[in-house]
């Protein structure tokens, strides 16, 4: 979708993509007082500690992205976000009302993501993206979980920080390329497969690009659509980590190569930082996307 279909997608939801809610180029924003307490952080307020960033957030129609980019906006970020159709402009609409910005495009078609990239960089320079959107089964499940995030990591002007969203269950997942279909054409790859190679490719993308913070999360088991409404896990302490890692100036969150539970570094599978299963990632969706990491 290009600049002018975007905008006059936001004509579909009447005031709420007006010229005014599209962000400009300016440069961010106002410093606020460094050093915050760690606490004030674990009880919900990461923005506290920096200076106002420009974030684009993958999949935040609904779930985990939603609530992040609630979150931001409320702290007074400028936030992007991001639905697969014009159908689903309807659940970002308080969202844009408030300021954010919406990008339109399916993850798992690789020549929408591309124009999503296209969209972002017309936007301007984000200081942080959150890729987000993921799926937990499915023929597109490489695509949606591996495939976008590496092209719109590759295509999406370089930010200071990027954020990959991981899972526990990546440990489950194994360091083996073989048979994978890159395409979407057929089901290969498990929802465990698909965490363990996006974690690989945050590991790799933290290596290759000392300039970049390239960190990953495992929000827990929450209670999204994809977690399930008995989800044990804390739905608030789901999304801070992300929040925290695109905002903070705290010294941990400016850190590069992490694995982050609920604000803590954990050990991921071995795998992930094993230079030749990244490097072997990396040629592989090169090769599906011809598109390289540069
Ligand atoms: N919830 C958990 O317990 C849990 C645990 C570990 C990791 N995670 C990870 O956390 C991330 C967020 O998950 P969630 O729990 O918030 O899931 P969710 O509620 O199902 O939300 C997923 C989001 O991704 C979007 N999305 C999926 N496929 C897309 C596509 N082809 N094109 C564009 N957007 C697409 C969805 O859009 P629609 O609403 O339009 O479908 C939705 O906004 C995922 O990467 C997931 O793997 C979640």
């Amino acid at each position: 979708m290009n600049r002018r279909r975007l905008l006059a997608a936001g004509a579909g939801l009447g005031s709420a993509l007006a010229a005014g809610s599209v962000l400009t180029a300016a440069p961010v924003l106002a410093q606020t007082p460094p050093n915050p307490a760690r606490e004030s952080a674990m009880s919900g307020d990461p923005g506290r500690t920096g200076r106002k960033a420009r974030i684009f957030i993958t999949g935040s129609a609904s779930g985990l992205g939603h609530a992040a980019a609630s979150t931001l906006l409320a702290q007074g970020n400028k936030v992007v976000v991001h639905v697969r159709s014009e159908s689903r402009l309807p659940a970002v609409k308080e969202l844009v009302d408030q300021g954010a910005v919406a990008t339109i495009g399916d993850l798992s078609d690789t020549a929408q993501i591309r124009d999503i990239a296209g969209q972002v960089n017309a936007i301007g320079r984000m200081d942080a993206v959150i890729h987000n959107a993921g799926v937990i089964s499915g023929a597109q499940l490489l695509v949606v979980n591996v495939v976008a995030p590496y092209l719109l990591t590759a295509l999406v002007q370089r930010p200071r920080r990027l954020i990959y969203l991981s899972s526990s269950m990546h440990t489950g997942g194994r360091a083996s390329l073989d048979g994978m279909d890159w395409s979407g054409k057929t089901a290969t790859g498990s929802y465990s497969d698909s965490k363990l190679f996006v974690t690989a490719l945050t590991m790799a993308v933290a290596r290759l690009w000392p300039d970049v913070l390239s960190n990953a999360v495992n929000p827990g088991w929450v209670p999204t659509r994809m977690g399930g409404p008995s989800a044990p896990d804390d739905l608030r302490l789901g999304h801070l980590t992300q929040e925290w890692l695109a905002t903070s100036d705290e010294p941990e969150a400016l850190t590069s190569g992490g694995y982050w539970h609920h604000q803590k570094r954990r050990k991921p599978h071995p795998s992930v930082n094993d230079i030749g299963f990244q490097d072997q990632l990396l040629a592989e969706l090169a090769r599906a996307t011809a598109t390289a990491l540069a």
